[in-house]
């Protein structure tokens, strides 16, 4: 008998990958449809809900042809996404306003709000998390103070793999990974917080039913399968928020290994086995993909953004691997320039919207290469504050990195001498889609756990090892670490000027 494939897909904060696996989890295609997100006030960051709905039509029907499968060779399909982002509908299902992304940090007076009417110790006590501009109950509450003619007429809450799930299935369901990146979940019980939803003043009934990783939410209805072309029935699985998915899809399932990821955002992410929480909240605490393990994780939020943003900004013409050539001529420490990268502001370990970029150390003697060097060892310094953090709560057997940024060789050895720890490349692309993908083999029984499915798929790259140049980076570390406490009263200012 023929073994069924199963398909992943990530709606992504700048696009939508549907790839395509077999029964044994190798990788047969994958589909790719691109967009934007628009920034139409300072701090704002919001996109339709439309753009995925189109773009995931568009990537699973490119992994379909390019893997030559037909509707009936589809097991099922696992969902994950960009986390956070606040999706409202109406009773209809119809979408009352763009939604808020994670990106957004415009909400620091609904966080004070919000902190102020649950108590910190009573959030972080239940949620596991502090309130941060981030996350999705700090928008809900902005709807209300901005938009009360919107926040009126909602009758549903989604994230954005949800609504997705929602044009796919017709039903509002969440997964548990995603649900917990709302901080309205009691992350502990793996469910919604009646405390917390009653203390806010959200119904509960806006919140939909939550389901693990490997559990099946809904089948594909007529019109979806239409669209998709598959078929109608096709069971679409719980997946994970785009974190936790990546976990499963490099390995990161068991205490002990770590999965730092270098994409726009720049992640530092532990399995454990029970809820950790960070005392003072700069670490997030959310429930894994994996049924009945939870993880641990510090977020940057530019890290190949900020490399992204220096190459348009400064050197459009170059490509990333020239770029890297140059970098890679300059000495560590780039001739004393640091980069701070805080360019949307921060999450870990400042949780600061107001936090902005800095060169510190220019002079005449710099060129650009000294610059393009500093943006790389800043993101690495920014990912050694997370790991630091990680490391201070859990014990890190292994490192595994994943993410565009994972592909420059020359990044790759200076993150490996900052952290002063080996770091393993993940080989497989795409790595969120993958652990969607694997999430519903696993569901749909092609594996015995999720253990057993990313041992036998992941493929491991290179391994980098601290070499020589580990040593003056930590001098160069504890100079980047002053830096934030110094320039912090300044900031506020700045976001002044920018008015
Ligand atoms: C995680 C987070 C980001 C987004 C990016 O907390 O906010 O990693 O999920 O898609």
């Amino acid at each position: 008998m023929k073994t069924p494939l199963f398909i992943g897909v990530d709606s992504s904060t700048t696009a939508t990958k549907a790839l395509i696996v077999d029964a044994s989890g190798s990788i047969l295609a994958m589909g790719r449809s691109v967009y934007g997100f628009e920034t139409p006030q300072p701090l704002w960051s919001e996109q339709s809900p439309d753009l995925w709905w189109d773009a995931t039509v568009q990537a699973v029907r490119e992994a379909m042809d390019r893997a030559g499968a037909s509707a009936g060779d589809v097991g099922g399909i696992g969902l994950t996404g960009q986390m956070h982002g606040l999706v409202v509908l109406d009773a209809a299902d119809r979408v009352l306003r763009p939604a808020i992304l994670w990106n957004d940090q415009r909400t620091q007076a609904e966080c004070d709000e919000i902190r102020a009417v649950v108590g910190l110790e009573r959030l972080l006590a239940t949620t596991g998390n502090d309130a941060l501009t981030g996350f999705t109950a700090p928008k809900l509450a902005w709807v209300r103070n901005h938009e009360p003619d919107v926040f009126e007429r909602i009758a549903h809450v989604l994230l954005p793999k949800d609504y997705v799930r929602l044009r796919l299935t017709g039903l509002h369901a969440m997964d548990k990974a995603g649900g917990s990146g709302t901080i309205l979940f009691d992350v502990a019980a793996r469910d919604w917080s009646r405390d917390v939803l009653e203390a806010l003043g959200f119904p509960s009934s806006w919140f939909p039913d939550t389901f693990e990783g490997t559990e099946v939410t809904g089948t594909l209805t007529e019109a979806a399968a239409d669209e998709l072309g598959l078929a109608k029935g096709t069971p679409v699985f719980g997946g994970g928020g785009d974190q936790a998915a990546n976990g499963v899809g490099v390995g990161a399932v068991r205490a002990g290994t770590v999965a730092m990821s270098v994409g726009t955002s720049g992640v530092v992410f532990a399995a454990v086995d029970r809820p950790v929480i960070e005392p003072e909240g700069r670490l997030h605490a959310f429930c894994h993909a994996v049924p009945g393990m939870w993880h641990l994780m510090g977020v940057m939020l530019s890290a190949a953004g900020s490399y992204e943003w220096f190459r348009t900004t400064v050197a459009p013409d170059r490509s990333f691997a020239e770029l890297d050539a140059e970098a890679s001529d300059v000495r560590p420490g780039a001739n004393g320039l640091l980069y701070l990268p805080y360019l949307s502001g921060e999450r870990t370990p400042y949780p600061d919207p107001l936090a902005r970029g800095v060169f510190a150390g220019l002079t005449v003697r710099h060129e650009r290469a000294h610059l393009a060097r500093a943006v790389l060892e800043g993101v690495a310094f920014g990912l050694r504050d997370s790991l630091e953090l990680v490391a201070g709560a859990v014990g890190i057997d292994e490192v595994r990195i994943s993410g565009g940024g994972a592909s420059s060789p020359v990044w790759l050895q200076i993150i490996a001498d900052v952290i002063d720890h080996p770091i393993q490349v993940v080989g497989t692309p795409e790595s969120a889609a993958h652990g969607a993908a694997l999430l519903a083999a696993t569901g749909d029984g092609a594996f015995a756990s999720i253990e057993e499915a990313t041992t036998s798929s992941i493929e491991l790259g290179r391994r980098y090892v601290p070499g020589a140049d580990a040593q003056p980076y930590q001098e160069a570390y504890g100079v980047y670490r002053s830096l934030y406490p110094t320039l912090r009263s300044t900031f506020p200012a700045l976001a002044d000027l920018d008015r």
